[in-house]
């Protein structure tokens, strides 16, 4: 257990990015309140995934981590949840399938709402405001009202977490996750695609190993495991009052676990030394995950490394490079060098969104697709020429029909942003685009498990 640690103990460090609540005493009632609500993972849920991330750290998985930028009150809807659901697991079978290795589902849901902002206040025309702040902190309409930050949103946070959580389970053990259903629905969406012929011929390659897997007696009915998946939750652990209020001693094991979620991380903005973030962080027994950006020295990410992961624990520990699709070539080969050479068990994952915004030219926040793609192949080259795993992926994403990233098959463009523009906070891979990333995914992992095998051979 951490030394010299407790709930509360960020409390004498830097916070950055934390609201100012104008309401103290409703503040410490809202905190007492959520303190009492019953958790919403238990300690053994973030014990076993932290289990499947120490596998993928030793070069044995794949970790899936998408959803929502911000999740927002406004969107939360059943069929929403159902549908980001969906489109995480029609990627894991594609990615489960070319990496022959299993693939570790972590959705940004059921708790992904603060967000930090680069400016505290946001202009428009002569008026200036507070920034929004994510839904569980204040409003994104710009008004005075909407932008002070209210308490009471932690409760609305906490309810909606409970309820999406609630059903993401029901999903996963219900039926609804059936490998078979699954595949199914991946069949449907390419043969209504443009790039039926491109990746139709891996899709059929999957259903006759389903096919022959049945004829062998291996179906959902005589194997469980064909029939449901395990799926964990995971947001960004920025707003600290919450975060420590969700904070409970495991009566199993005597740790604390932040039961909000059952994987945190810590962003960017967030990760410095002395910062209260990483202060509550390195005490609670979760899987972390910790943004890695160009401002990001290797001896600063060591140093980080052995205040968060001092037991060298594998699995602990989620590093998630996000450089932009040209700064990734050249910045993230000293990082890799320096956890290798200092033997920290780590999962290197690629966050190929948050370095590729740009503004279109009619204002729209983007991210082109091809960009994306781009630093997904070279994170891949890099630990290819590093010797290293390229253990996963990070994209924010929904399963819904949206136009907020421009390109791929279905070739959204810059005009056409506007038709469907949702998000509260950055743009989103939609549905189609999400499936032909996994696709041009998949192709990588099966080169880079073509590999592995000349090697063993
Ligand atoms: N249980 C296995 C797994 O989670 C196989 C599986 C069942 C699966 N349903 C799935 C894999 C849906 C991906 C998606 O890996
Ligand atoms: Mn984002």
């Amino acid at each position: 257990m951490a030394q010299n640690w407790n709930a509360k103990s960020w409390r004498d460090q830097e916070a950055r990015h934390l609201p100012v609540y104008p309401d103290a005493e409703k503040l410490n009632a809202v905190e007492s309140t959520l303190t009492s609500f019953p958790p919403l993972v238990f300690a053994g849920e973030a014990r076993a995934l932290k289990a499947d991330l120490a596998q993928v750290a030793a070069g044995k998985g794949f970790l899936l981590q998408g959803g929502d930028c911000a999740e927002s009150f406004a969107e939360f809807h059943p069929n929403n949840i159902r549908d980001t659901f969906r489109v995480l697991l029609q990627m894991a079978v594609v990615l489960t399938f070319a990496s022959k290795q299993p693939v570790v589902k972590v959705g940004r849901m059921a708790g992904q709402f603060a967000k930090p902002r680069s400016s505290p206040v946001e202009r428009q025309g002569d008026v200036e405001l507070p920034s929004y702040l994510g839904d569980n902190i204040n409003g994104i309409d710009f008004t005075p009202e909407q932008r002070i930050p209210d308490p009471d949103r932690m409760l609305r946070a906490y309810s909606q977490a409970a309820a999406t959580l609630n059903l993401l389970r029901a999903f996963a053990g219900g039926g609804y996750a059936n490998l078979r259903q699954v595949h199914g629905w991946t069949l449907d969406h390419i043969a209504k695609s443009p790039w039926a012929t491109k990746f139709g011929e891996m899709a059929d390659k999957i259903g006759e190993a389903l096919d022959f897997m049945e004829a062998c007696g291996v179906n959902p009915s005589s194997v469980p495991q064909l029939q449901g998946t395990n799926f964990y939750t995971s947001h960004e652990a920025l707003l600290l009052p919450y975060e420590e209020a969700m904070t409970r001693q495991d009566s199993l094991t005597g740790d604390w676990y932040d039961t909000s979620a059952h994987m945190l991380w810590i962003g960017d903005r967030t990760r410095f030394e002395g910062s209260a973030h990483v202060e509550f962080l390195r005490g609670v027994g979760n899987p972390i995950g910790m943004k890695c950006g160009p401002s990001l020295t290797p001896d600063a990410l060591l140093r980080m490394l052995d205040t968060l992961n001092p037991a060298r624990e594998a699995g602990r520990i989620t590093l998630i490079s996000r450089y932009g699709h040209d700064k990734v070539e050249a910045g993230l080969p000293a990082l890799v060098r320096a956890v290798k050479r200092e033997g920290h068990p780590v999962v290197w994952s690629c966050d190929p969104m948050h370095g590729n915004v740009i503004k279109a030219d009619n204002g729209y926040k983007t991210r082109p697709f091809d960009r994306i793609l781009g630093e997904v192949k070279g994170f891949f080259a890099v630990h290819r020429a590093e010797g290293t795993h390229a253990g996963g992926i990070h994209i924010e994403m929904t399963g819904r029909d949206v136009t907020e990233c421009t390109g791929g098959a279905v070739a959204i463009t810059q005009e056409g942003l506007a038709d469907r523009y949702h998000t509260h906070c950055d743009p989103r891979l939609n549905a189609a685009q999400s499936i032909e990333l996994a696709f041009l995914l998949a192709e990588m992992l099966n080169l880079e498990h073509a590999e592995k095998k000349a090697e063993a051979a």
